[in-house]
């Protein structure tokens, strides 16, 4: 495995092509041994961590609703995937991370403390 680089920007991918998405639009990918959830929605990319905050249901499992909301598989809370707000009113929050794709890749930006967790 190799370390991660000293900034928090870490490349994921070269094109959006190259994550292996469901059909519900939705991902996990390995940063560096850090697994986090990506999706896709109307050609907007988002990422966030891989476990829901509220019983660790695996977000990637889930789906996108109608109006954009990221639906945990296990109790079918709702999140708002640019933000993490708990849309479904539970009081839980999702943390979510800054993603960009950009012409030499697709970008994810992590708080490296949180490699050590
Ligand atoms: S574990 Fe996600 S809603 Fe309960």
């Amino acid at each position: 495995m190799h370390l991660p680089p000293q900034n928090t920007w870490y490349k994921i991918a070269e094109t959006l092509a190259d994550i292996n998405f469901s059909s519900t639009g939705l991902a996990e990918v390995d940063v560096y041994g850090k697994i986090i959830c990506v999706g896709l929605y109307h050609h907007q990319i988002f990422a966030c961590t891989q476990k829901c905050p509220h019983a660790g249901g695996l977000l990637a499992n889930g789906y996108i609703d109608a109006v954009g909301n990221l639906v945990c598989p296990l109790h079918r809370y709702k999140f708002n995937p640019a933000n993490g707000k708990n849309t479904s009113g539970e009081g839980y929050c999702l943390k979510t991370f800054p993603i960009e794709l950009r012409n030499d890749g697709l970008f994810v930006n992590i708080d490296p403390a949180l490699f050590t967790r």
